[in-house]
């Protein structure tokens, strides 16, 4: 308990105060020790404290010198005592409020400084990602035959088995099957048609010509999915790109300039083209189209004088199927689409590249797992 609490605790005459001019310092004094306390609450709470302690009805500083200056003085100091009171709680009410002011701006300053952005540090940098290494080969393929005429469309990742595989001349129980077994879909018994994850796509060139009348000039990018083991050239999960060129007057000269150009934006106008002949149901002649090694030059030797480690000696390596679209496949169009492909009227070819393979060769990536694996490693590698 401070000093001016305890005298304001006793009446004036046990103060020894019996005159009104003794009066003055005692005010002064108190005055004097409001001041200090004044300066003393800094903040909201200790502000609290502080009005509470001199203007609190109960036990308040001003409610003690009423109830025990004011009330029992005699009648020669009571008026001196009320004037001395009332200017003192003047003092007191104004430079109480005149705190809270201060300290609630003092508040607002302090919570703004904590709050203003500083436009001078440095921002939070966010990493950016890149493409991933098939994306960014998809769109060397598709701006290399963009450029050229082609357009880009894309098709369901579930396909039915009539455009997977018997609408591109592979009845059920043909071999070729057995290459490309795949994974069905579980449907309740009551569903019209079986559907299984596309194994190429090649079933998009039935639907893109049931969409439209040649001239067709499309590529196909996307997902397929066999019934493959994992190792270091195959996944049960890859990509291709099908192309598909239809028209009155396509011949073989067109379709071997096409690819020829294509491989020469691809790789280098340096490489080598060369085809042989393969077998696909849906086209005829089918060929399989060899690039001369990027690596060797060609030559079959490395540059250390060894058997070249990519073509093995070979001096070639195997791109892609592709052939003239077989008539037989035209017969397949739905007429009430496209409005019918006669096949003594046109002509084209189709090819279908494994994405994964072809960005393995130019990449010089020896295990297709890592496509997959998401390792930052291995995909910062190719920003
Ligand atoms: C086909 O898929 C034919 N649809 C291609 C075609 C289209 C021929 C149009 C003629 C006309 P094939 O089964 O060979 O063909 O597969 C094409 C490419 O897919 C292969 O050359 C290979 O690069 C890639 N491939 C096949 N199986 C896998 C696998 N499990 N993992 C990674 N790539 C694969």
């Amino acid at each position: 308990m401070t000093e001016h609490e305890n005298k304001t605790a006793k009446p004036l005459v046990h103060l020894g105060i019996t005159r009104p001019e003794e009066l003055s310092a005692l005010f002064a004094d108190l005055r004097g020790r409001f001041d200090a306390d004044c300066a003393c609450a800094h903040d909201e709470s200790s502000w609290k404290q502080f009005r509470d302690a001199w203007l609190g009805r109960k036990s308040g500083v001003l409610t003690q010198i009423t109830d025990n200056w004011l009330k029992p003085a005699t009648l020669e100091l009571k008026r001196a005592v009320g004037a001395a009171l009332n200017e003192l709680r003047a003092h007191v009410e104004a430079k109480i409020e005149e705190r809270r002011l201060t300290i609630e701006s003092g508040a607002e300053e302090s919570a703004l400084a904590r709050e203003r952005v500083d436009l001078s540090l440095p921002g939070v940098m966010r990493p950016v990602g890149s493409h991933h290494l098939i994306r960014q080969v998809f769109q060397e393929i598709e701006d290399i035959f963009v450029s050229i005429g082609f357009s880009v469309v894309e098709g369901p990742e579930i396909e039915t088995p009539y455009y997977n595989f018997e609408a591109l001349n592979i009845p059920e129980f043909h071999p070729v099957r057995d290459d490309m077994d795949t994974f069905y879909l579980e449907l309740p018994k009551s569903a019209k048609t079986p559907l299984l994850l596309r194994t190429h796509t090649s079933p998009m060139q039935i639907r893109t010509m049931e969409k439209q009348k040649p001239p067709v000039r499309v590529i196909v990018p996307g997902k397929v999915y066999r019934r493959d083991n994992p190792d270091a050239t195959h996944s049960f999960a890859f990509h291709q790109i099908e192309g598909l060129a239809v028209d009155t007057d396509i011949t073989f000269c067109d379709f071997t300039g096409t690819i020829e150009y294509f491989v020469k934006q691809f790789f280098g106008p340096s490489v080598k083209t060369r085809f042989r002949p393969s077998y696909f149901p849906f086209t005829e002649p089918s060929v399989e189209f060899d690039v001369s090694c990027p690596f060797c030059g060609g030559t079959g030797t490395a540059a250390s004088g060894g058997t070249c480690s990519k073509c093995k000696g070979a001096a070639w390596i195997e791109l892609f199927g592709a052939g003239m679209v077989d008539p037989a496949v035209y017969g397949f169009v739905n007429p009430a689409h496209g409005g019918g492909y006669d096949p003594k009227k046109v002509s084209g070819f189709a090819f279908g590249i494994g994405i994964d393979r072809l960005a393995m060769l130019k990449y010089g990536i020896d295990d297709i797992q890592v496509f997959f694996q998401n390792d930052v490693r291995f995909l910062r590698q190719f920003p």
